[in-house]
């Protein structure tokens, strides 16, 4: 096969190799590191990876041959958790918040979430679609190949389509991937306020069929959480989600431990993700049917609350991933590898912990860990190109940007830091 491109002279590779399960335990501390390696890369695949000159053998007429010049490199980060597609902002409830006034308390009067579902119902296509594009280009000049995005600021079908159709257009448009989450159950919309009983038989028996039907999203999500839907109402929203053939995740015990870890066990959810508050039990819960646990240190920091015990996770034998929860209100930032560093800081991950959680393992969070999530042949080449000499550093050097450039499927599309498709 013709090799379309080879990049050479890598300081350090970290292949994240042996992929077929997400990384537990130990495992996630123990990588694969390469010096002095090269990656050729055949019709926007891996297709071969290597030590020193051997890839001399590889080159022909077209071959582009690109030199990192010693850079650290590691397989295109991945975003499994924002809420990418929103209109408006929420820096009006930053003073309130600075305050002390709980996220929770904003929420149930008539803030938060619900002012995001306002300003979402009242953008045009395109204005959702120019702001979700400006946050995706952000993603991508942070090193971030693939992201998860979620519905949940329409509560009723018109909306919710219009946010998930704006995403299926970038991820036609863009060269990120994404990866699509119905979330009608994030709130309950103010005209069924106090009666959760009727939204959720609007969404079980209208809104998520229709949302299925038009394949507009892989996944259904819940906000199980005090206050909004109960461990009761989230099972029975994912349970009818998993009959209608959505695979399952879950916001859970993000404020308080309500049983979410336990629940999303039980339903053999694909991940629960913020985990602040879980349970011992509920942990150990995932631990033997292995959830992953997506943890959002961004939102901890954001919200000024306790982060999640990734430390008792690990050594739970529960698989972590690491995502952003991009999103207007609990973390207004698009920078993954800030919430990487948080990783380290707050959360007392390794680095090296840190790369398997963004990588790897959020690759089998989204259920993508066949094509993307390592430098493994036949993998997309989605390779992320770091100033840095080692990973210590990546996280050691916080709050900038590392990247030097960023490839997709073999395509330079971040060059000087700034996206270039
Ligand atoms: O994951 N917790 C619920 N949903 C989002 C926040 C959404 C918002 O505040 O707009 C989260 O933190
Ligand atoms: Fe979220």
């Amino acid at each position: 096969m013709k090799v379309d491109l080879i990049i050479k002279n890598i300081g350090k590779l970290v292949t994240m190799e042996g992929s077929f399960f997400p990384r537990i335990g130990s495992q996630m501390n123990e990588l694969t590191i390469l010096e002095n390696a090269y990656i050729a890369v055949a019709q926007g695949k891996i297709f071969e990876v290597g030590i020193g000159d051997k890839y001399k053998e590889l080159v022909g007429k077209y071959t582009k041959i690109d030199d990192v010049k010693g850079m650290l490199v590691i397989p295109g980060l991945i975003d499994s958790h924002t809420h990418l597609v929103h209109g408006g902002s929420r820096e009006n409830e930053f003073s309130k918040k600075l305050n002390g006034v709980p996220y929770i308390e904003i929420l149930q009067e008539g803030g938060g979430i619900l002012s995001t579902v306002n300003a979402t119902k009242n953008a045009t296509f395109d204005e959702l679609y120019n702001k979700a594009k400006k946050s995706l280009d952000r993603m991508l000049e942070f090193g971030v190949t693939t992201v998860e995005e979620k519905s949940g600021y329409g509560l009723e079908l018109e909306t919710e389509v219009k946010q998930l159709e704006v995403a299926h257009k970038l991820d036609k448009d863009h060269p990120v991937d994404l990866v699509h989450t119905f979330l009608g159950a994030h709130a309950v919309p103010v005209e069924y306020k106090s009666n959760n009983k009727a939204y959720i038989k609007l969404l079980v028996e209208e809104i998520m069929p229709r949302i299925k039907e038009m394949g507009l999203a892989e996944f259904c999500d819940v906000f199980c959480e005090e206050g909004v839907f109960s461990v009761e109402e989230s099972e029975l929203i994912l349970s009818k989600a998993k009959e209608l053939g959505y695979k399952l995740k879950i916001h859970a015990d993000e404020i308080v431990p309500i049983g979410g870890a336990e629940l999303a066990a039980k339903l053999g959810c694909i991940s629960a993700d913020h985990l602040m508050a879980a349970s011992e039990q509920g942990l150990k819960d995932m631990a033997s049917v292995g959830v992953i646990a997506n943890i959002l240190p961004g939102t901890s920091f954001n919200l000024n609350k306790p982060s999640a015990n990734v430390r008792k996770m690990i050594d739970l034998d529960v698989p972590i991933s690491l995502s952003s929860d991009y999103n207007p209100g609990s973390c207004p930032s698009e920078n993954l590898q800030f919430v990487m560093q948080l990783g380290c800081l707050n959360l007392k991950m390794t680095p090296n912990e840190v790369l398997s959680a963004v990588t790897i393992n959020a690759a089998h969070c989204i259920d993508r860990a066949r094509e993307i999530g390592s430098i493994e042949v036949g993998k997309k080449a989605d390779i992320a190109v770091f100033d840095a000499p080692n990973v210590e550093y990546l996280m050691y050097h916080f709050g900038i940007n590392h990247i030097d450039r960023v490839y997709k499927e073999g395509k330079l599309v971040v060059e000087n830091k700034h996206v270039s498709y």
